[in-house]
């Protein structure tokens, strides 16, 4: 691959300009998510059955498999290049300096820990010890993006210990009063000793990137990224949605559709000083409709809740990918003039997430703009 001489071959400076070039996760050797400090998974609608540990069965990465082919299928009919990251082990186990986990995950879902800001490659800390290696099956695309053209650029961030002293364990056990109380001082699962982030809690806007507080990204975390982005024009914004109890990963709450319209989540309403920004400028917030799943109904494995429903991928400002069911979703983003492409991708659910969450948007037309004067 080379470079040529117009757009770098890293560029995407939103969330909904057209895309040329995009990673799709894959399935492949996955396994459960295990309990650490910083993730309790349950099994659904059996709060306290022994969640699984080690791999997925064969049968339930192939469904995930054939889903996310199927994706990569449809982005290629529509002129995208798709790229697929390289095997891992990830039924080995890790040990560090600082802790020990039975097992790794999976590389479903690149969207947690890759981001590309601009013609900058941005590796995240990660805040789960499950995660800790899971740039590695990508690193042979940055490579070679890297390689390719010279005004690619790759950061990565500083990797935290991930000892229990990061985490705030107590979390997991909180009455939901403490809950409540703790939240409107965000305090999750990771304490603030140590810069901690996931890539998905941030949302591109041009100049402008938010940047959500979560149990996956704490305010040392957001820090971090205010210092290395500033600098280079863009302008870090933390957002809040008071009401999401277990926040992680923004794009099921707040999905940017195009300049001015943004897909909110009706049971996760912006903190009403963070909102004004938008509606400052013009901005649009339309509420996704109910899922066509409740929580109750979603894969026993899972541990997102039913509004993956609105975790959309964008093919243009004004053609969007969305999970094949979603029909009352799909109706309303028609009536707002877009094209609706569907895919089937209940399958990949159990990895954590859907059609944003499992991609890595490498290029898309467009440059910086300023959205928010
Ligand atoms: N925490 C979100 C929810 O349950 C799921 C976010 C999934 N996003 C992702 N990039 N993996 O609603």
């Amino acid at each position: 691959m080379t470079a040529t001489a117009g757009i770098p071959l890293v560029n995407a400076w939103n969330e909904w300009d057209t895309l040329r070039e995009v990673v799709v996760g894959s399935a492949d050797g996955a396994c459960f998510e295990p309990t650490e400090p910083g993730n309790r998974p349950q099994v659904r609608r059996h709060k306290g059955a022994q969640f699984p540990t080690g791999r997925k069965s064969a049968e339930a990465v192939a469904r995930a498999n054939e889903e996310l082919n199927g994706l990569a299928r449809l982005l290629e009919s529509r002129a995208v290049t798709v790229r697929r990251p390289g095997p891992h082990d990830f039924s080995r186990p890790l040990r560090t300096p600082h802790f020990d986990v039975e097992n790794q995950y999976c590389a479903v879902c690149p969207r947690d820990v890759l981001i590309t800001l601009g013609n900058e490659i941005v590796e995240a800390t990660m805040s789960r010890r499950a995660r800790y290696f899971e740039y590695e099956p990508y690193r042979h695309l940055v490579y070679e993006y890297w390689e390719a053209d010279p005004r690619v650029g790759w950061t990565v961030a500083p990797k935290p210990t991930m000892s229990d002293a990061m985490y705030r364990q107590d979390f997991w056990e909180w009455p939901i009063e403490e809950r409540h109380r703790r939240m409107h001082a965000s305090e999750f699962c990771v304490g603030q000793t140590e810069v901690v982030f996931d890539a998905a809690d941030m949302s591109r806007f041009g100049r402008d990137i938010l940047v959500q507080e979560s149990m996956t990204t704490n305010r040392a975390g957001i820090r971090w990224l205010k210092r290395t982005l500033e600098p280079k024009g863009f302008r870090v914004h933390p957002v809040h949605f008071p009401l999401d109890y277990f926040p992680s990963h923004i794009d099921c709450t707040f999905v940017p559709l195009r300049p001015g319209l943004i897909l909110a989540n009706p049971d996760r309403p912006i903190s009403q000083d963070e909102l004004s920004m938008f509606t400052d400028n013009g901005w649009e917030l339309i509420q996704a409709p109910e899922p066509v799943l409740t929580n109750d109904e979603m894969p026993p494995y899972c541990q997102s809740s039913k509004w993956l429903s609105m975790n959309v991928l964008s093919l243009s400002p004004s053609t969007v990918i969305c999970e094949e069911q979603e029909k009352s979703l799909q109706d309303l983003l028609a009536d707002q003039g877009f094209e609706v492409l569907t895919v089937p991708f209940r399958n990949v659910f159990e990895y954590g997430g859907s059609l944003h969450c499992a991609t890595w948007d490498i290029r898309r037309d467009g440059t910086r703009e300023d959205y928010f004067p």
